[in-house]
């Protein structure tokens, strides 16, 4: 089949890391096995168009909310190039990428997980009218391989709730190469999982994950660190089996400061929490030890904090975090999420 012209659109959202990938080798291969929650409202929306064309080499534009975005183009060039021994059409095309996001360009959210899954997913929905016999299996699983060589974690992003990425020997189906279902059994407490994104810092990281990817090699703790991860996602299959929130507590909240710690040893050495991430985490743990809540935090590579809690804890916790926890956000902004399914076709 041969197609001259035409548009896809897909949205994909974001996702959090429960154990989480920090290390890399090779194409964009994880270190360690992560595992994390798909969300829902924090998502990018893509809209692909494209135009055969005769010429030679990789053409394309990029637009942010309708205006020309020049600063992406060399990281979507990297990709193209990664990516092109498996969509051999793309220099044949002229394309036009138009993405959007839920939340605000510069709140300090990774638009990189979003934002490349779902380009990832409009170049899989043109291969598949080339080829549209490839089952919804295979789709899935190349658009997640696809998404990985944009952004490491964006393989996580196109299937919901829970998203497994790297090779563990009690994980049967899971891959270096592509982010697949949690394939045990889940305990209905984590149905709906909530997480709030309270925006601590909005400005743009010091140190890229690219970089601190890097500082693994040669990092004194690597080791440890992987095979902490690694038995950290042995663990959570029974908790996840059983719905020990206590136990998920204590995961969780050690892969969010193992991952930091890391940072703190590195050489160069770094630090990305600012003093409000430290006080919005000894909050949540007064408010854990006083109440008996469930509510826990996870960090990704910057200085916002993850709320997360259980769905029946909904109304408590949003008062706490209004009442409390909003005032060591920038203009108290926060992001209220949960889990969800995956990317949608549009
Ligand atoms: O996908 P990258 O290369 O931006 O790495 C992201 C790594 C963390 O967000 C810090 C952890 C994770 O597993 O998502």
């Amino acid at each position: 089949k041969t197609l001259e012209k035409g548009a896809v659109s897909w949205q994909s959202p974001s996702n959090i890391a429960l154990v989480k990938y920090w290390g890399k080798y090779g194409e964009q291969l994880p270190m360690n096995a992560s595992v994390s929650f798909t969300l829902k409202n924090c998502n990018t929306k893509t809209l692909l168009s494209f135009e055969k064309k005769n010429s030679e080499g990789f053409d394309f534009e990029v637009f942010l909310d309708g205006k020309r975005e020049v600063s992406f183009e060399p990281k979507i060039l990297k990709f193209f190039e990664r990516v092109e021994v498996s969509l051999p059409f793309l220099k044949n095309y002229k394309f036009k990428i138009k993405t959007t996001n839920s939340f605000p360009h510069s709140s300090g959210i990774a638009s990189s997980a979003s934002g490349m899954s779902a380009l990832a997913l409009c170049l899989m929905d043109m291969e598949r009218q080339f080829q549209p016999e490839i089952s919804e299996a295979y789709f899935n699983e190349k658009a997640s391989f696809l998404s990985r060589l944009g952004s490491g974690s964006a393989c996580r992003s196109i299937e919901g709730p829970l998203i497994v990425w790297g090779e563990h020997p009690e994980i049967e189906g899971s891959s270096n190469l592509f982010g697949s279902k949690y394939p045990f059994e889940v305990h209905e407490n984590f149905k709906n999982y909530q997480d709030t994104i309270l925006l601590v810092d909005k400005g743009e990281k010091q140190v890229s994950s690219t970089i601190g990817h890097d500082l693994m090699h040669n990092h004194p703790f690597a080791e440890q660190r992987f095979k902490q991860a690694n038995d950290n996602l042995s663990k959570l299959i029974p908790v996840f089996k059983n719905g020990d929130l206590p136990e998920f507590i204590k995961i969780v909240e050690s892969e969010a400061l193992s991952l930091h710690a890391m940072m703190l040893t590195s050489m160069p050495y770094f630090i990305l929490m600012k003093p409000n991430t430290l006080e919005i985490i000894n909050r949540i743990w007064k408010f854990r030890n006083e109440t008996g809540s469930n509510v826990c935090f996870t960090l990704d590579a910057g200085a916002n904090v993850h709320v997360l809690y259980p769905e029946i804890e909904k109304k408590a916790i949003s008062e706490f975090i209004k009442k409390e926890l909003s005032q060591f956000c920038k203009n108290g902004e926060f992001i209220e999420d949960k889990v969800g399914l995956g990317a949608e076709r549009i």
